[in-house]
């Protein structure tokens, strides 16, 4: 049973053991029960108030007592970087990675598919799969570079966090902030789905200019977990990715100790079908930015580090219109996924769990199935129903990792084949 405090960046309180959380200051002398406290910073200190995320957690044992860390072998393909080749301005897609048939945790099961920017900067992100058939046992994960994204496609994931327990299915979100240390557990058994790793500003909701006070992503609809702890005397391996690499360390209890916490940097969950989907009544469809349930600003107004777009089920009314999303070249770098269903500028080959990667003004939009189709089309109402895709938008221009150029489809070009030339008058100038 894990209860859920509605709200995006609320200040909460919570704690799982009564009187655990101290009562007006942060640092009592000697906080109740021996509890350690200590503030975890998603901000820097000085980051302006509306800006400033933190929390302070109650813990049975301090963060900083530990051994030193060494370099984890294991997750052969997460992490590990790009190779040194120059980025070609190529579009790339990729079939859905296989799910494991040995048995592999979340950890183990992680494979780093493409990124933009060294963590050391503060900018850009990833975007990594996971692909698992076992629960994480006696080990927990932690992200130093970045807070983390789960965007699950197969089976749900269970994430015990040290800030309390989430749940999450294909079809929703769910965030563990940077730092937080968690374990995967796999209710179903098994599990699959994208990791968007961000090192940037921290995701939040978009502004809504002339939408209002509502629509997309409302803040009530996210969900933060209660205050849980394990008492766990066990020996407990912490991995955690700093600097691009992973590293590990054990120690000698679970580091999911954390008794009581109050403030706004916290773990989130969100079911996408509560997203708001706005859309055009009259004729064109909107730039897709319509359909942002989170960004992270970068330091240029209006321009994303990151955005997490959603394509949702919707009502096309469009008028002497094509539809489906039309032909372009972006300044801005497109990462996309699909959760379930078809995406209505492919006819095939983009799979759920699959990626595909289109990268700053590469030319792309329906393939030719797709253009004739929807260029034929009888425009009556019509419900894109069943689907849900995703887009990471960066600034950005992606990286693909060694592995990911490595297993890329191999003619991904030819779905912009054979387009009819346009037929001009016989005599222009006539
Ligand atoms: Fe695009």
């Amino acid at each position: 049973m894990t209860d859920y405090i509605p709200g995006f960046g609320n200040h909460v309180s919570t704690e799982a053991v009564p009187g655990a959380l101290p009562i007006g200051r942060n640092s009592p002398q000697r906080p109740a029960f021996g509890l350690y406290a200590e503030q975890l910073s998603g901000t820097a200190f000085t980051a302006p108030r509306h800006e400033n995320r933190r929390s302070w957690l109650y813990r049975m044992r301090p963060t900083a007592e530990h051994p030193p860390y060494r370099r984890y072998e294991g997750a052969a393909r997460f992490a590990p970087g790009t190779d040194d080749a120059p980025l070609a301005p190529n579009r790339l897609r990729w079939d859905p990675t296989p799910l494991p048939t040995a048995p592999t945790d979340f950890v183990d099961g992680l494979v780093t598919m493409m990124a933009n920017r060294d963590p050391a900067e503060l900018e850009g992100v990833a975007l990594h799969v996971y692909a698992a058939n076992r629960d994480m046992t006696a080990r927990v994960f932690m992200d130093a570079d970045g807070e983390l994204l789960f965007i699950p496609e197969q089976g749900r994931v269970a994430l015990h966090t040290e800030l309390g327990r989430i749940e999450v299915a294909p079809g929703q979100i769910a965030l563990v902030p940077r730092g937080v240390r968690f374990r995967v557990r796999l209710p179903d058994g098994k599990a699959r789905g994208y990791l968007a790793e961000n090192h940037g500003a921290l995701f939040r909701l978009p502004d809504l200019g002339p939408i209002g006070a509502n629509g997309l992503a409302n803040p009530r609809d996210f969900e933060t977990p209660v205050a849980w702890f394990e008492d766990s005397d066990e020996p407990t391996e912490v991995i955690q990715k700093f600097m691009g690499s992973l590293w590990t360390t054990t120690l000698d209890h679970s580091p999911l100790d954390v008794v009581a916490w109050h403030g706004n940097l916290a773990p989130w969950r969100y079911d996408l079908s509560r997203f708001n989907t706005i859309n055009t009544v009259s004729f064109d469809h909107p730039d897709p930015s319509i359909f942002t349930v989170l960004t992270s600003p970068s330091d240029v107004p209006g321009r994303a580090n990151a955005d997490f777009v959603i394509f949702p089920p919707r009502w096309m009314v469009a008028e002497n219109t094509f539809r489906p999303p039309w032909f372009h070249r972006n300044v801005m770098s497109e990462a996309m996924g699909l959760i379930t269903g078809a995406y209505d500028a492919k006819a095939e080959g983009f799979q759920p769990g699959g990626i595909s990667l289109h990268n700053m003004m590469a030319g792309h939009g329906p393939d030719l199935a797709s253009w004739q189709g929807a260029s034929a089309a009888d425009l009556k109402p019509h419900k894109i129903d069943g689907t849900m895709a995703f887009m990471l938008e960066s600034c950005w221009p992606y990286a693909p990792t060694t592995h990911a150029l490595g297993h890329a489809q191999l003619d991904y070009d030819a779905v912009w084949k054979d387009f009819p030339k346009a037929r001009l008058p016989a005599d222009p100038s006539a």
